[in-house]
C-alpha cells in the first residue's frame, strides 16, 4: 500500500510524468527552505536579499550570502526524494521543472531538468554576456568580470524575468502533460506557480507532496501530506 495508490492507474497511463519542484525537496539534503523559520541569514530576510535592489545596495553582503549557500549546496548530497525522481526514468518519461538553483536533481541523475530560477553554481556578468560555472577559489566579493564589471550569481531575483527560453519550454511541457507531481513548493512565487494551473487547465491529474497546505491544495486530485524522501521512493517501488 502506497500513498500513490489512488492515482497509480493514471501514472501508468501517462505518456510523461512532470515534476514541479521547490525548496522542500532539497530540505532533507540540509538546504534551508526560503519561507518560514528557515528564511533568515545573519538576521537578514532571505526574501529581501534575493533582489536586484539588495545587490545594488550591498553587493558584498548578497555575494557572501550566495557564496555561503553555494558552499553548503556543493557539500550536500541528493536525498532519496531526488534519487526517486531520477529512478522513475527507468519506467517512464520524466521532466523536472524546478525552482531550485542547487543542481541536486541533475546530480541525482535526472536527465531533463529545467532550471526556472537559474543556478547558484554559475555566475554571470552584470554588464556583458559572460557566464560560467564558478571556479573554486574565485576571488572577490563580488569578483569582477574580465570586462571590469561586477559578476553576480546566475539566479533569478524577485522582480526579474525568468529566462524566456526555459520558461516557454516549461509552459509547453506543463500544458501538454497528463500527470503532474508538485513536490516541496509553497506555490507562493509567480510565474512558476502557474505551471500546475496550466496542467490542470489541460486536463492533467495533479498530485501534491507537501507536509503543509498550499494555495493550490484544494485543486489537487491527490494531496500527500508527507516528506518527499518518504513518498517518492514509494512511487518508484510501485513500478519495480
Ligand atoms: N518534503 C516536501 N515538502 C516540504 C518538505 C519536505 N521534506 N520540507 C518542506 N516542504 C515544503 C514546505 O511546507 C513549503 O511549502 O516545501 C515548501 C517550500 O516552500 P518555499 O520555501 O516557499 O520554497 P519554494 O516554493 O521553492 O520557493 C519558490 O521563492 O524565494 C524564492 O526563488 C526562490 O525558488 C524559490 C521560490
Amino acid at each position: 500500500m502506497s500513498a500513490f495508490d489512488p492515482v497509480l492507474g493514471q501514472v501508468r497511463a501517462a505518456e510523461k510524468v512532470v515534476f514541479v519542484t521547490g525548496a522542500g525537496i532539497s530540505q532533507e539534503s540540509g538546504i534551508p527552505t526560503f519561507r518560514g523559520r528557515d528564511g533568515l541569514w545573519r538576521n537578514h530576510d532571505a526574501m529581501k536579499l534575493a533582489t536586484i535592489g539588495a545587490f545594488e545596495e550591498n553587493p558584498k553582503l548578497v555575494w557572501e550570502w550566495y557564496a555561503e549557500r553555494r558552499k553548503n549546496i556543493l557539500a550536500a548530497l541528493p536525498n532519496p526524494g531526488h534519487a526517486a525522481v531520477a529512478e522513475l526514468e527507468r519506467y517512464m518519461v520524466v521532466s523536472v521543472l524546478t525552482q531550485n538553483v542547487d543542481g541536486l536533481h541533475q546530480r541525482a541523475g535526472s536527465s531533463e531538468v529545467l532550471e526556472l530560477h537559474g543556478s547558484i553554481i554559475r555566475t554571470r556578468c552584470t554588464s556583458c554576456d559572460f557566464i560560467q560555472e564558478i571556479p573554486s577559489g574565485l576571488q572577490g566579493s563580488p569578483p569582477l568580470c574580465r570586462c571590469g564589471c561586477m559578476l553576480r550569481p546566475d539566479v533569478v531575483w524577485f522582480g526579474e524575468e525568468l529566462p524566456q527560453d526555459v520558461w516557454k519550454k516549461a509552459v509547453n511541457i506543463a500544458s501538454g502533460c497528463d500527470f503532474m507531481i508538485v513536490a516541496g513548493t509553497s506555490l507562493e512565487v509567480s510565474p512558476a506557480n502557474m505551471l500546475p494551473v496550466e496542467a490542470k487547465r489541460n486536463g492533467a491529474t495533479l498530485v501534491e507532496i507537501n507536509p503543509d497546505v498550499t494555495p493550490m491544495s484544494s485543486e489537487m486530485d491527490l494531496t500527500i501530506r508527507e516528506k518527499c524522501s518518504v513518498v517518492l521512493p514509494e512511487l518508484v517501488s510501485a513500478f519495480s
